[in-house]
Parts: C-alpha cells; structure tokens; sequence
C-alpha cells in the first residue's frame, strides 16, 4: 500500500519521504492534486518557513509558495536578507492540495503531520516561521488566534517558533503587513540572539 505508517515516516531519508508523498493515499486528495508537494529548499537551512498547503500554482508546479502568496513570501524574505534555497526552506502542513482552496480538515492535519514532523527533523532548522494558523495550530497543538500568537517566541521541540500572517491573507489585509514586518525582526533578533527555552 502506498500509505505509510508514522513509525515509518519517522525514519524516512530524503529520498523516501519525497517517494512517500508523490504516491502517498492517507486521506482522500490524494484524488484530486495532480501531485504532492513535499517542500523546497536548503535541506540544511536555519530557517524552516511553514505554509497551509498546496494551490492551483503549487499543485502544477510541485513546488511550495509559487503562486501570487508566494511572491509576497519572496518579498518577505528579502527583506530580510533571506532567498529560498539559501538557507532556507519552505514546507507546508498539507502536501496535497485541497480542492479549490478550502481549508485544511482536522483529519487531512493528523494525516499529513508526520511528513513535516519528519521534515523538521531531518533539516534541524534553528527557527521555524509558521505562517499562518494551520501552520501555527499545527505545530503548536493551539486553536488560538493569529493575533494572540504572534509577538511572543513559542518553541516546537525546542526550536524556536514564530507565528504571523499568511501572505495570502497579507495579501487581501495590507494594513497587516507592518505587523508582519514586526514578526519578521523578533525572528531575525530570535536567531541571532537565541534565549533558552
Ligand atoms: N499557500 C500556502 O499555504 N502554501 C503554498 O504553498 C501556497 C500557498
């Protein structure tokens, strides 16, 4: 069966996750994205930026964040020096795209988690950016707002976690950019001046 067990993508290398996800079955998208999308990127990068899932652009492509939210997260990054591919990489929660862009459900959540949990593991980034609340509820195991997760350091297994807007929703609500700009900087300052957890 093309499913893999948690045990399983526990122990995965690179080239068997990114197998595991191009035939992966677990939840039903698997019938309707045209393929999955494991993430792309420095494989060892201090930073592990975390996105929903796939779009139309994605799903085509193969690669995270490379539809109109994915130019503003190039922005984003540049402006604070970064580039994708340089020390950095982008994954997302989901690696199979929802149709039509809906959200995420909880069962295609627990399904897909493992992949990115294997995925942190294996790149051992020194900050994670959850973009977003599916990344944040996600990786933090939260239902709480954005707004009262942004502004603070939160740690996932111990690396730091920083939470702001999607670049989607940045997108349509631009007077929140200069909040996620904010969010950007207590990254950056969070690693170059890491503090214990
Ligand atoms: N939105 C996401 O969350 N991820 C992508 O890869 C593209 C858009």
């Amino acid at each position: 069966p093309a499913t893999a067990g948690i045990e399983e993508v526990s122990q995965m290398d690179w080239d068997a996750l990114r197998q595991a996800v191009a035939s992966c079955t677990a939840c039903p998208l698997y019938a309707t994205r045209t393929q999955g999308v494991l993430g792309v990127g420095d494989i060892h990068a201090d930073w592990l930026f975390v996105g929903e899932a796939p779009g139309a652009e994605e799903d085509a492509q193969g690669e995270p964040f490379v539809g109109a939210a994915g130019k503003l997260l190039d922005a984003m990054l540049a402006a604070i020096r970064l580039k994708r591919g340089d020390n950095v990489y982008i994954a997302n929660v989901l690696k199979s795209r929802p149709p039509g862009n809906r959200n995420p459900k909880p069962e295609e959540i627990a399904a897909c988690l493992p992949y990115l949990v294997r995925q942190v593991q294996l790149i051992q980034p020194r900050l994670i950016v959850a973009l977003g609340r599916f990344a944040a509820h996600s990786l933090l195991n939260t239902d709480a707002s954005i707004s009262s997760l942004r502004g603070q350091v939160h740690h996932y297994h111990g690396i730091p976690l920083i939470v702001t807007y999607h670049p989607a929703y940045l997108l349509r609500n631009l007077a929140d950019k200069a909040r996620a700009w904010e969010d950007l900087c207590l990254a950056l300052n969070t690693l170059n001046n890491p503090i214990p957890e």
